[in-house]
């Protein structure tokens, strides 16, 4: 149940695993959106380090937020429920603090057509908020940013890297190019160090499991379980580059921990594959399952980006990062997490208690 990151860095690279011991030990770390998935797990890795974390998040109940994500931690975590549009609380909570991971934000496509202010709001207008209170109350915190692929749109099919023409295809891809702007202009202008990985597809336990529109690579591993039969949009044959999110947090701690990146952004990619090759891998990892190919519903449709696969040397070259885990061993530990913890994700929990026990959290600031 711990950071499968620092258990694997234990067994292949404790050379990388002290490094990043001697970084973050002490240090007074906030995840934005730490409750979420890639958050969460991030948390987890960050405690094991011996770093102070405090976790401010929402949990607005359609977003990933989970406090059984934080489970293997709780007595050695800070919780703040906060919203990020709260600029007072930001204010409060970012003094003192060494470092942020900025995580917090929707990642629906279609939401994002459907609520577009509230888009704005959260992955813009915040974005400009949390790096004005850095600016005003503790300018020599450093900052990595969670930017996403959605901010290339559709691309030719061939390895996108960082100076690709970033052609968003939805609301959430430009409020993303936006916020991620505002990091770099903060970094270069007011000298608040800051970087931004774009993140690709990724996967993996603590994802939220309740609906498709954070991500279907989750999805269809709840539907394997639930033993229904996957719904392929098109041919399936669109590409996505997929990683595993221990791989992410690997990512996350290592341009935190490098002065190099400060005022860049950075792809992160692992393994192109269709998402018919993605499920028929989690068929058979499974031992069984069906899928069948459905039209594609017209509001997805529309904002369809189409294959992508991401060059990520520019971060492998100045960090040595590449991901560690396999798509298919994802598949395997995350049938594994959600057939023993599946009823805090999804369904009823078999003991009658709700799947967010507030009342044991320590919040704080
Ligand atoms: N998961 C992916 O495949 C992926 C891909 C590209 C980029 N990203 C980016 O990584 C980040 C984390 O994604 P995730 O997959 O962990 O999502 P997630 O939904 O699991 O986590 C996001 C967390 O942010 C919180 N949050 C949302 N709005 C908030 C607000 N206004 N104030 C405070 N907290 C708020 C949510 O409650 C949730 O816990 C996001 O910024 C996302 O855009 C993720």
């Amino acid at each position: 149940m711990g950071s499968q990151l620092v258990n694997t860095l234990e067994r292949e690279d404790p050379c990388r695993l002290q490094a990043l011991r001697e970084f973050y030990s002490g240090k007074r770390v906030v995840i934005t959106g730490g409750m979420g998935f890639i958050g969460s797990n991030l948390a987890i890795a960050l405690v094991e380090l011996g770093a102070h974390v405090l976790i401010i998040d929402s949990m607005i109940p359609e977003y990933g937020g989970n406090t059984f994500n934080i489970e293997p931690i709780r007595a050695r975590v800070k919780v703040n429920i906060s919203d990020v549009r709260d600029r007072t609380s930001l204010n409060y909570l970012l003094q003192g603090q060494d470092l942020l991971f900025n995580l917090a934000g929707t990642l629906s496509h279609v939401d994002s057509m459907r609520d577009p202010f509230t888009d704005l709001e959260i992955n813009c207008v915040s974005q400009l908020a949390i790096l004005e209170s850095c600016r005003l109350y503790n300018p020599h915190i450093k900052i990595v940013f969670a930017g996403t692929r959605g901010q290339y749109g559709r691309t030719s099919g061939k390895p996108v890297a960082e100076d690709t023409p970033m052609q968003p295809v939805d609301v959430n891809g430009i409020n993303n190019v936006a916020g991620e702007a505002y990091h770099l202009l903060y970094n270069d202008v007011y000298g608040i160090r800051a970087c931004s990985l774009r993140m690709t597809n990724t996967f993996g336990p603590r994802h939220q499991m309740r609906h498709p529109r954070q991500g279907v690579l989750n999805w269809f591993i709840r539907q394997l379980i639930d033993g229904e039969k996957i719904r392929l949009y098109g041919t399936g044959t669109q590409i996505r580059d997929i990683n595993y999110v221990a791989d992410v947090v690997e990512a996350l701690l290592l341009a935190m921990s490098d002065e190099r990146t400060n005022g860049e952004a950075f792809n992160l990619g692992g393994e192109a594959l269709s998402l018919r090759q993605f499920v028929e891998l989690a068929i058979e990892v499974n031992g069984g399952g069906e899928y069948e190919l459905v039209p594609f519903p017209p509001e997805a449709k529309i904002i369809e980006p189409g294959d992508y696969v991401a060059d990520y040397s520019k971060f492998h070259k100045l960090t040595g990062w590449k991901p560690r885990v396999s798509v298919r061993e994802g598949i395997r530990r995350t049938l594994e997490y959600y057939r023993t913890y599946k009823h805090w994700y999804w369904g009823e929990h078999p003991a009658g208690v709700p799947p967010t026990p507030f009342e044991n959290l320590p919040f704080g600031a």
